[in-house]
């Protein structure tokens, strides 16, 4: 041998600076899991059943142009199938988008906080991400986002609502955004919890892509659909854009199962429809409670509620753990809840009116 037998492989520098994905902690077996925005039903039976039909050949790689779930989602959209680029998990193909779009010296925006794959994506991918603080009332600063596009910008995410605050971007502002951002510049409107909007004045993302070529939106069947362990979800992006997914995306990156599984959800859609239906009537019923105990709440559209708490997350997030909740916190900012089974939720509640009393006592 020869060499330093001490070193070991070399790794691109760049790395030392990206945080590993946290993921939500897992719960104990007495625990409600309310940390990673899933949806706490269990898979319909129909579905659950192509699942483990696919099962039987998975010996067998994957249809690689994911065929027949591509065809469902460009006839429920009305987009040409060329337009759709599926992937593992929408996180998949966002990584994918910005392999597409951004290398070395170039600059992906997003809004901070956000999504926390974002950064981690965008400098895997040697680029340079630029975080634009979110407003005091945790929206967007479109404006700010706007002054942020420079020569170097390729990419900007919207997380239209916002992980993890869940406000949301309304028709207006996000159209004169989009008008004022460089044609050359792709847009991703990430719509993760698209399903869980009940508030008019959210634009649909697919309709703010069919007049704009920089326009595209990503969705998942991880939430609403509550296939997140499967991991498949897609983009609707013009040509030029969704070709380049196709190079850059993983082969073979959505498995059999996953998208049986998907078909299956979007013909079962009115069955998982209902199930979002209760999770939003509990979503405003948390909301309530929550403004009766005295917080301060954003009106969340997605599938979780967040409190800015600021100094006191930890304490908080320990608080519902000691109660049987596993919430998320972000150290020094805040909590995001997810919306669970109502016992889930009334324990979140409980915990939400003590840690209150003892504030105010304190
Ligand atoms: C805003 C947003 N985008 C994308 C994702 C990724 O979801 P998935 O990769 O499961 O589709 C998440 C997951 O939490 C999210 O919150």
């Amino acid at each position: 041998m020869s060499g330093t037998a001490a070193q070991g492989p070399r790794l691109r520098p760049s790395l030392d600076g990206i945080p590993t994905y946290k993921p939500g902690k897992p719960a104990g077996a007495d625990a409600f899991k309310l940390s990673s925005n899933e949806n706490p039903y269990e898979p319909l039976p129909g579905v659950l059943e192509a699942a483990l039909a696919a099962a039987g050949s998975f010996n067998r790689y994957p249809d690689m142009a994911v065929t027949e779930l591509t065809a469902e989602l460009a006839q429920r959209f009305g987009v040409p199938a060329e337009h759709i680029s599926t992937g593992p998990g929408s996180v998949g193909v966002a990584q994918s988008l910005v392999c597409a779009t951004a290398g070395p010296g170039d600059e992906v925006i997003f809004a901070w906080r956000s999504f926390e794959a974002y950064p981690i994506i965008v400098q895997v991918a040697g680029a340079t991400p630029v975080p634009v603080p979110l407003t005091a009332t945790e929206e967007h600063d479109l404006d700010a986002m706007l002054a942020a596009i420079t020569p170097r910008t390729r990419l900007i995410f919207v997380c239209n609502p916002n992980n993890p605050t869940g406000a949301t971007i309304h028709r207006a502002e996000l159209e004169r955004f989009l008008d004022a951002v460089p044609s050359d510049i792709l847009v991703v409107v990430d719509e993760a919890y698209r399903e869980f909007i009940r508030d008019e004045r959210v634009p649909d993302g697919v309709e703010l892509y069919r007049e704009r070529p920089n326009v595209c939106v990503l969705r998942t069947f991880s939430k609403a659909y509550g296939l997140a362990g499967l991991r498949v979800g897609f983009a609707i992006a013009h040509e030029e854009v969704a070709t380049a997914l196709r190079k850059t995306a993983l082969p073979f990156g959505v498995s059999q199962l996953a998208q049986d599984a998907a078909v299956a959800s979007l013909r079962a859609e009115e069955a998982l429809m209902e199930r979002v239906e209760a999770l939003v009537a509990e979503r405003t019923r948390v909301l309530a409670a929550l403004a009766a105990q005295g917080w301060t709440a954003v009106e969340s559209q997605a599938n979780f509620v967040w409190l800015r708490l600021g100094e006191r997350t930890l304490d908080f997030a320990a608080l519902c753990a000691a109660s049987g909740v596993i919430v998320r916190p972000f150290a020094g900012e805040g909590v995001r809840v997810s919306i669970g089974e109502v016992a889930g939720n009334d324990l979140f509640l409980a915990a939400a009116e003590a840690f209150r009393k003892e504030l105010l006592a304190g």
